[in-house]
């Protein structure tokens, strides 16, 4: 469907028509805008992007005014219902729900891709004891760029779905090493007879090599649910340096590691490490009142709070709540639960975060559950990155494959000093 948008420049008198497509102006077609010949034409200013599109999608649909998060069409609550991690990644990557055979074909690239190259471990070894574990899975997303330098091959489907397996499967790989990395334990190695989560929860917490261990079935459910909670959220900070990086037509793992350095900042995936160590801070309900006061005078945010395109609930951290009865079911109550849930409902009625539509976002509930399975703070953001590749890859593959997108390299207003000389 395309309107029109006509404007008129008061500097000239003239008039324009700007073709109105899917709810957009393009910003090139306001270039013609000039007060005189010499004039670069209009341009616009949108820092952070909060109004502008950078690409066209068929991934991720939000509506963050009615809280609905759809991948693919489907609505997050049925597929966290339904479906599992792998068969959420493969729609999200391909478009449609595998069939059995797809299912089958997938599972098993994924499962035969786990494995690192033991020089990974050696990388992994450099890192200091007390490396965060971020900081180590971003170093060696990019390392792992070495590993396979036939991942420059980006207009090759084959060599594209080569590399898609492999960082789909490595990744909670890396995620598992750096952890036991930072406890001074022996590395587990991938089990093909696990499931995604499962395997992972083994990696993680075996407790040695000579040792079985088998994960909790509820715990690798209750991960598995997180996993597709987390898989997607179309153009978030972390998606906008993949596809920027991508749009150098760097290889996917250098791409991947771009996005994991975006994923670590306490604004982004790093809220739900922020939000344990608030409510921790809060330690007690009584506390509350301080604490939004605070918020209201301006001196903190309210980490798990807040979001750019959600201004309703986030649907995500109703599914969370949901997940974490069961997790604690098996763990034991997590007493910050209690103090997170005091702290949204005070929220909630007051008018601070009413007037500017503040809800618990992904964040706020995400960690409480990560915590009582036992995950250190640190290793939150890494649980955010495990699924969220799938997210990153269907994104990369998407920008990389659009006719209209070329290198990303934005404009600027220079208000810098004009010429002078030394
Ligand atoms: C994720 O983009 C995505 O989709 C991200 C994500 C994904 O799946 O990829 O959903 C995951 O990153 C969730 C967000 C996790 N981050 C946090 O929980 C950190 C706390 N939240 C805020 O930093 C903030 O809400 C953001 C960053 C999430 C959104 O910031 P915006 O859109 O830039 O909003 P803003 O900063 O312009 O805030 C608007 C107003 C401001 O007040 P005024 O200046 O108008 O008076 O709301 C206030 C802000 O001060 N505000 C908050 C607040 N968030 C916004 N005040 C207190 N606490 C907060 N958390």
């Amino acid at each position: 469907m395309t309107d029109t948008l006509t404007v008129r420049d008061d500097r000239t008198g003239k008039e324009y028509k700007i073709q109105i497509q899917d709810g957009a102006v393009k910003a090139m077609d306001l270039r013609q805008i000039k007060a005189s010949e010499k004039d670069f034409g209009l341009m616009t200013y949108d820092p952070a992007f909060q109004n502008t599109a950078s690409c066209k999608s068929r991934i991720t649909f939000i509506d963050g005014d009615a809280g609905i998060l759809r991948y693919r069409g489907y609505p997050i609550e049925e597929l966290a219902e339904k479906k599992n991690y792998l068969e959420v990644a493969y729609l999200v990557l391909h478009g449609e729900l595998p069939t059995k055979s797809e299912y089958e074909d997938w599972v098993h690239s994924v499962t035969y891709h786990t494995m690192v190259h033991e020089n990974v471990k050696k990388f992994m070894d450099g890192f200091h004891h007390d490396a965060h574990p971020m900081g180590m899975l971003v170093g060696t997303l990019g390392a792992l760029s070495t590993f396979y330098p036939d991942a420059k091959n980006i207009f090759d489907a084959e060599s594209r779905n080569l590399q898609i397996y492999r960082l789909i499967a490595k990744i909670p790989t890396l995620a598992a090493f750096a952890y036991r990395h930072s406890r001074g334990m022996p590395y587990i190695h991938p089990s093909n007879d696990l499931g995604y989560a499962a395997n992972f929860l083994s990696m993680m917490y075996t407790p040695s090599p000579t040792t079985k261990y088998e994960p909790n079935e509820t715990l690798a459910k209750a991960l598995d649910v997180l996993f597709i909670l987390h898989a997607d959220h179309e153009q978030n900070c972390s998606a906008n340096a993949m596809r920027s990086i991508g749009s150098s037509h760097a290889d996917p793992f250098s791409a991947a590691a771009g996005a994991a350095a975006a994923l670590y900042g306490p604004l982004h995936g790093g809220a739900n490490e922020e939000v344990i160590r608030m409510l921790t801070e809060i330690g007690s309900v009584e506390k509350i009142p301080e604490v939004i006061a605070q918020v209201k005078d301006g001196k903190r945010l309210l980490m798990g709070f807040g979001h750019r395109v959600y201004k309703n609930y986030d649907p995500r951290a109703r599914i969370i709540k949901k997940v974490a009865e069961e997790v604690f079911q098996v763990t034991g109550r997590n007493r910050l639960l209690d103090i997170a849930l005091a702290l949204e409902k005070v929220a909630l009625s007051d008018d601070y975060f009413i007037k500017r539509k503040l809800y618990p976002n992904v964040d706020f509930y995400s960690g409480i559950i990560y915590q009582a399975m036992k995950f250190p703070s640190d290793m939150f953001p890494v649980l955010f990155a495990i699924p969220r590749m799938s997210g990153w890859l269907a994104q990369w593959q998407e920008g990389l494959l659009d006719p209209e997108q070329k290198i990303a390299r934005p404009r600027q207003l220079y208000l810098g000093s004009p010429e002078r000389h030394i």
